[in-house]
């Protein structure tokens, strides 16, 4: 979407995957302070996103939203303006319907969507200093057409506020995922492709609720095409530091979340992080992969027996590759710089977990352990012709 904002994917964090319902005022100032203090916000995670919940069951009188007043007294532009004055911008979750998914699953009472209410509600939010909206299809029902239709009208709505708000969607709650997907980028700054993350490596779906990293990224790699400058595809919000996965498979995911050009959102408790989870938030060279100003998604280069070679063309030349292998044992993995979009005869390679650098004339490899992923940026040479959307193996065998 050309509304001047998400020109590279989204940083933030988001309260649903750790607190869900369970939202209150203090907890997002704490953890908006701990993204400064731990230096989160000056890495680039800068949205605080408010999920679900925040509401009250009821529009007032004239029919606006409000608050949570138990969980918001202080209201929600007093939430805005403290964000603010820390250099976090503000997130705010809303649907296009009658009820948002936790009303409509009754985990939460009333029934305050947007529907019919989309021009007072974009108003509302710019009062009070949202800077991005998450606007969630919770409707069991509905084409395509509905929701793109359902999508528009709040696309406009916030566009006429004149304030520039970052606008995700997720058209995904019931029509996922198995199928063609659409590219949003003509309605939003980023769409959900798949069905909610847990964290875990494999549930087995890849059409249903839950999905595990893996899932996920069978699915997700196959869009890279649609992805650019205002326009992401979003494979929903980490969950590093949530437990349930092995070192090795977080660092999996938050390395292939950057290469795909996804949207970074932290999930997790980021008051009190390990040092595991703070080391894979935190790699400034990931965050540079995935930040880079072309806005490209990793394209596929090759796949074998499940084991994918990513790559991700960067505004200097270089190339971000991807070694990332879901097998159950180890294995050496190798593509070459001229697969990549390289040209020349001698580059370098730098790991992104380590750091480390090496030199090569031509050969990328690496032993990446089960469930693991090796990332190299690699420098030098020429630029070849580009790795894009045309060496997308197509979806059938992407999955
Ligand atoms: C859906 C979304 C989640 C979260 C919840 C809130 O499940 O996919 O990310 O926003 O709704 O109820």
């Amino acid at each position: 979407l050309e509304n001047g904002v998400a020109r590279t994917p989204p940083m933030g964090w988001n309260t649903w995957n750790t607190f869900a319902c369970n939202i209150n005022e203090t907890l997002i100032r704490q953890t908006a302070d701990a993204m400064v203090s731990n230096g989160m916000r000056d890495l680039g995670y800068q949205y605080v996103v408010v999920d679900d919940c925040w509401f009250d069951p009821n529009r007032d009188g004239a029919g606006n939203l409000q608050p949570n007043l138990s969980r918001f007294p202080s209201g929600m532009k007093a939430l805005g303006d403290y964000l603010h004055a820390r250099g976090l911008k503000f997130g705010i979750y809303q649907v296009p319907g009658a009820r948002t998914c936790a009303q409509s699953v009754g985990t939460y009472p009333g029934s305050t969507g947007s529907l019919g209410h989309e021009v007072q509600d974009a108003n509302q939010f710019a009062a009070w200093g949202v800077d991005y909206l998450k606007y969630d299809w919770c409707s069991g029902s509905g084409t395509i057409n509905d929701q793109v239709a359902s999508f528009a009208k709040m696309r406009d709505a916030l566009r006429a506020t004149g304030r520039p708000i970052v606008y995700s969607i997720n058209s995904n709650s019931f029509h996922c995922c198995t199928g063609p997907q659409r590219s949003w980028t003509d309605v939003s700054n980023m769409w959900r492709t798949t069905e909610d993350i847990t964290n875990r490596w494999d549930t087995g779906n890849t059409n249903g609720y839950p999905m595990g990293i893996k899932n996920i990224i069978d699915i997700n790699v196959p869009l890279a095409g649609h992805a650019g400058p205002g326009g992401f595809t979003d494979p929903d919000m980490m969950v590093v530091g949530r437990g349930g996965m092995t070192d090795t498979e977080m660092r999996t995911h938050f390395a292939m979340w950057a290469v795909m050009a996804a949207p970074l959102i932290a999930g997790n408790d980021v008051r009190s992080m390990d040092a595991a989870t703070s080391t894979i938030l935190k790699n400034s060279r990931l965050i540079a992969v995935n930040q880079d100003s072309l806005g490209l998604q990793g394209v596929q280069v090759s796949i074998d027996s499940g084991r994918r070679v990513l790559a991700k063309r960067l505004s200097n030349g270089d190339v971000a590759v991807a070694l990332y292998n879901p097998g159950s044992g180890a294995a050496t993995m190798s593509t070459t710089a001229a697969a990549i979009g390289k040209s020349g005869s001698s580059f370098t390679l730098t790991d992104a977990w380590t750091g480390a650098t090496s030199t090569t004339s031509g050969t990328i490899s690496a032993n990446v352990p089960s469930h693991g992923t090796v990332v190299y940026r690699v420098s030098g040479g020429g630029t070849g012709p580009s790795p894009t959307s045309s060496r997308l193996v197509s979806s059938s065998s992407g999955r």
